[in-house]
């Protein structure tokens, strides 16, 4: 399975995934490393690791079409069997998503449908709740509200700030990510029509 991973930030799911790969759990190849953000951290780490990178910067007054645009020519220049998200900080078009029927993914920060969007883990801790999680989904023309692969929780503990709670679910996702992975890899998670199956 042929990745093309976007990222802006940190990239530690990108790095997890990366290792996942290299220790034989993630039956994957990264293709392409894509940033918008040509100081993000995580191309440090995919340039040490000779992994193909790309920095795709929006020019100032650039639509979101044609930035949108921009980059799936760069995407389908690498020819991906899936498009990963991991801390991409940008809401891609409805253009871009047709462009890819079921082949994008994403990784959010608490267990969808709670708290979507920006600073889940704080939305989390605004709201008292007493567990929160990660959630690998493919990604629709929504705000993190498409198809659920699969999640994994964690305890919101008294004491947490948005910087605690973060760690803990920041442990979860790097497991999580790969393991979906795997699974859409093996052919075990598939959609048809707006329906997801587990094989
Ligand atoms: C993660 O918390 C992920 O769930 C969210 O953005 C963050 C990216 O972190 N979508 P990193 O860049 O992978 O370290």
């Amino acid at each position: 399975m042929n990745l093309v991973i976007l990222l802006s930030g940190r990239g530690s799911n990108m790095k997890a995934i990366h290792q996942s790969i290299v220790d034989g759990r993630l039956n994957a190849k990264i293709d392409l490393v894509l940033s918008d953000n040509p100081k993000a951290e995580g191309l440090q780490y995919a340039q040490s690791q000779q992994l193909s990178i790309a920095v795709i910067e929006k020019t100032p007054g650039e639509s979101r079409e044609n930035y949108d645009q921009r980059l799936m020519e760069k995407i389908d220049s690498a020819k991906p069997d899936l498009i990963a998200l991991a801390g991409f900080m940008r809401i891609l078009s409805p253009k871009f998503i047709q462009h890819y029927p079921n082949k994008i993914v994403n990784i959010h920060p608490s267990l969808l449908p709670a708290f979507p969007g920006l600073h889940a883990q704080r939305q989390a801790l605004n709201a008292g709740v007493t567990q929160s999680g990660c959630t690998v989904h493919f990604v629709d023309e929504g705000c993190d509200s498409g198809p659920i692969i699969d999640q994994r929780k964690v305890p919101v503990l008294p004491n947490d700030t948005e910087e605690t709670l973060s760690a803990r679910i920041l442990v979860e996702e790097h497991k999580l990510y790969s393991e979906c992975l795997q699974r859409i890899a093996e052919g075990k998670v598939k959609i048809e029509g707006c329906k997801i199956i587990f094989l």
